[in-house]
């Protein structure tokens, strides 16, 4: 009789109950998989979990994650607590130091630890696993690091982040308030602990950082990554986005560039007809390009059910003895990330101008993206419905026109500068909303 995989789980939250239920529930179909059972022996947990469907009656409780991850009747530690710093990283390390194996869904320790966490790993002869830590169910990690192992690949991105793609698909589909929509993607079980995390662009961010450097071979530079969230989108937007033939999407992007690898998170306006145009509610895709051939994966994003998929899946791997180094090379022959400006970004631009209704700023408008060398794909001008504060006269003077703006390629720097320019004139009643284009 082949002697089962014990393991011990940390955090029986919204993926810590998820996995529960699976690992009963497809024990039969699992140890077919795996060769040899798998058994939950013991779990931590701060409270009586939320979650009061699942059966623990048969297994060890333990108060402290770190005693757990030492345990000796365990021989994998299964981190589901979230967070970049303690009890997270301690329990870690204390499972790999006590020579176990690690499983986690924590793209915040991953994109701050994980290239150190990876080295101790290998140290202690231990395997290190983390599916779960990007994309949800989607299982893009194991398909850089060993289906597309041959490929040299020039860009990889994406949509990330479930709770994002979420909140702007119910904004757009059904008029709805940015707030109402989070509130929503919360309860769904879909939005980090602090979802400021989620809309302002950092969990993207976390896992373009691991990708990056499954793609390219390097250490993690979440650093590098240029920033922005979904705050600042309007419905506006959107229907701006619409006429024009576009979706916006929160989009994560590692590309190979002439200065550098370029890695940025930002929200995006995507053509319509395109495959990342079309994703919607919760569903991530992802899309990689290599020298060789594209593909683009999609799937549920966030959620219990589709995490704990890619939890178990590494759980299998680990019983049935597959080891892989977790960022698909020794942590000794990742290369340094060489970062490219995020200035010298090239691309289209979408902006949007609250214009001052005043004869010249079109001209004005025009002049500046001129200097900058800046061609302009098409110009939209509507009257604003209502003023900002408060009266509804179309007709008023004080009334700014919204002016949307498509440039053809140009370059960060040039908007930045043709932006500054305007700003300058006072012809402008609001900050400048500027959203980029991606090719898809
Ligand atoms: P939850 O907040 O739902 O669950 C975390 C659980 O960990 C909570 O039950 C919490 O207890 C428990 N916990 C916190 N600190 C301790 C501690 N010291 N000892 C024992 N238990 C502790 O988070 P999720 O399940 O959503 O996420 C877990 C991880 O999975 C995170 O890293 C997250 O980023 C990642 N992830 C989540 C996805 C999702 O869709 N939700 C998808 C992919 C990855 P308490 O509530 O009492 O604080
Ligand atoms: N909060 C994350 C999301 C969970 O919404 O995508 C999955 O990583």
């Amino acid at each position: 009789m082949v002697e089962p995989l014990k393991l011990g789980l940390a955090g029986l939250g919204t993926v810590g109950s998820a996995v529960v239920r699976m690992l009963h529930r497809s024990r039969a179909e699992l140890e077919t998989r795996a060769g040899r059972p798998i058994e939950l022996a013991a779990y931590a947990s701060k409270d009586p979990p939320k979650d009061n469907t699942i059966d623990l009656s048969s297994l060890r409780k333990l108060a402290d994650p770190i005693v757990l991850a030492r345990d000796p009747g365990i021989d994998i530690f299964i981190e589901l607590m979230g967070g970049e710093g303690d009890p997270a990283k301690s329990a870690i390390e204390a499972a790999f130091g006590a020579g176990k194996g690690v499983v986690t869904a924590n793209k915040a320790l991953i994109a701050k630890h994980g290239v150190r966490l990876a080295k101790f790993a290998e140290e202690k002869h231990a395997p290190f696993s983390f599916e779960a830590a990007v994309a949800g169910g989607i299982p893009i990690v194991k398909t850089l690091r060993e289906g597309l192992g041959g490929a040299r690949i020039s860009r990889v991105y994406g949509i990330l982040n479930g709770t994002c793609n979420y909140i702007l698909t119910r904004m757009e589909k059904e008029g709805r308030s940015f707030a109402d929509c989070l509130k929503e993607a919360q309860k769904l079980g879909y939005a980090e602990a602090d979802p400021s995390f989620d809309i302002g662009g950092f969990d993207t961010a976390h896992k373009i950082a691991i990708l990056t450097s499954l793609a390219f071979g390097t250490e993690i530079d979440a650093d590098a990554i240029h920033i922005e969230g979904i705050e600042q989108v309007s419905l506006a937007d959107l229907e701006a986005a619409d006429e024009l033939g576009y979706r916006v999407k929160l989009l994560g992007v590692a590309q190979r560039t002439e200065t550098g690898i370029e890695q940025r998170v930002h929200p995006t306006m995507v053509p319509k007809g395109s495959v990342i145009a079309e994703i919607d509610g919760v569903l991530n895709a992802v899309a990689v390009d290599s020298d060789m051939m594209g593909l683009t994966l999609v799937g549920p994003g966030a959620g219990g059910d589709a995490t704990s998929s890619a939890v178990v899946a590494d759980i299998v791997d680990l019983a049935a003895g597959r080891k892989v180094f977790p960022f698909g090379r020794p942590v000794a022959k990742l290369g340094k990330l060489s970062r490219a400006p995020m200035q010298r970004h090239e691309g289209g631009y979408y902006i949007r101008l609250a214009a001052l209704d005043r004869p010249g700023t079109a001209a004005t408008i025009a002049r500046r993206m001129a200097d900058e060398n800046i061609s302009l794909e098409s110009i939209m001008q509507r009257r604003k419905k209502s003023r900002p504060h408060g009266g509804d006269d179309p007709k008023s003077a004080a009334a700014p026109a919204s002016v949307v703006l498509i440039t053809y390629a140009t370059s960060e720097d040039a908007v930045r500068r043709a932006l500054a320019a305007i700003e300058k004139e006072g012809v402008l009643a609001e900050r400048p909303q500027v959203i980029r284009i991606e090719k898809s």
